[in-house]
């Protein structure tokens, strides 16, 4: 099993932007994520997605977008297609009260025709692969007709790859923060779609912590996604172990010195943006430096400027004083 492939991290609003991306595309270029994501008509008219013009690699990034109408679909998949990106996940799970009300996300779980002609209209104007993130069910309905209707749905537009997150939405009780924690995990429910819908690729996420330790999933389904604990540790992604705390070091530095490289660049296109630096706050999470790193890094958020960080990252180690050797 190439455990790159089986391994996905998801989309996360505020966490998986387009500097997010450049980042675990160092530590792991194979590791697809999934970017934050973005409503077609942000697409569309905003300069948002601009960010994402500087990125190198799109194939392994994901573009998530939100929205509900098959003809801005269509003009927002072909931007996207123009920038390099070779898939477009639709979002059909998110429970947030202002999702809800502008009927897209967790609602169109409920209209699979209308997904199935926003994929339909994204096929029909590029090359892209479409893919679907959802949830098990909604409110407290335990049956599987939501879900097992809406794959069957969808699926006629040639859609294949289904990522769900394991649990229902609830869509009055409780708020977007709540829906990633309550209700419990369901993953049987999961495993079960994938034996009824075999031909599929599934791809199960909710509560994973691990790039590693799950091997009672691994025959179940297609894929595990990771949210949370990835943007926590991204470390977890790097091809190769290091076995000690210096070795992790030298790697995270040169890592980090390749994002402000291209930050500079960014910057010196853009203004400075405070965004991709909070990013970097846990860049040495768990490691001897790290609390030296924050202190520095919340003086360049001060002054705007990078130099500081650029002389954290290339000094010697020896260089520094105690707090930061190793
Ligand atoms: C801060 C945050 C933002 C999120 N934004 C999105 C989003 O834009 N699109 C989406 O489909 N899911 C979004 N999610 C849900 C995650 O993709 C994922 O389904 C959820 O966190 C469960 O996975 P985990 O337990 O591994 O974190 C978000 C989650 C978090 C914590």
């Amino acid at each position: 099993m190439n455990k790159n492939a089986f391994y996905s991290i998801a989309p996360m609003m505020g966490r998986t932007d387009s500097y997010f991306c450049y980042i675990l595309n160092l530590i792991n270029n194979e590791i697809p994520i999934y970017t934050e994501m973005m409503h077609t008509n942000a697409v569309i008219n905003s300069k948002k997605i601009s960010e994402y013009v500087y990125l190198p690699n799109k194939s392994k990034i994901i573009f998530q977008l939100g929205g509900n109408n098959p003809e801005y679909f269509k003009k927002a998949a072909e931007i996207i297609a123009k920038l390099g990106f070779k898939e477009i996940n639709i979002n059909c799970g998110c429970p947030s009260s202002r999702v809800q009300a502008g009927s897209f996300g967790i609602s169109l779980l409920s209209n699979p025709k209308l997904v199935r002609d926003c994929a339909d209209s994204i096929k029909q104007s590029t090359n892209l692969a479409v893919s679907i993130k959802t949830r098990i069910g909604v409110n407290y309905v335990s049956n599987n007709n939501i879900l097992d209707n809406f794959v069957n749905e969808v699926s006629k537009s040639g859609v294949k790859k289904f990522i769900i997150h394991a649990r229902n939405a609830i869509l009055k009780d409780f708020s977007a923060k709540n829906n990633l924690n309550i209700p419990s995990l369901n993953y049987d429910r999961v495993y079960k779609l994938k034996k009824d819908f075999k031909d599929k690729e599934i791809i199960i996420n909710g509560g994973f912590k691990s790039f590693t330790d799950n091997s009672s999933v691994l025959n179940k389904v297609d894929g595990i996604m990771i949210g949370r604990e990835a943007y926590k540790n991204p470390w977890m992604f790097l091809k190769r172990g290091h076995s000690s705390d210096l070795e992790h070091f030298e790697v995270r530095k040169k890592i980090m010195l390749k994002y402000l490289l291209f930050l500079s660049k960014c910057f010196f296109k853009t203004n400075f943006n405070t965004v991709p630096l909070i990013h970097a706050q846990s860049f040495f999470y768990m490691l001897k430096g790290s609390k030296e790193w924050k202190r520095i890094l919340s003086n360049s958020l001060k002054t705007k400027k990078l130099e500081c960080l650029f002389n954290f990252i290339r000094y010697n180690k020896e260089g520094y004083n105690n707090e930061i050797k190793i």
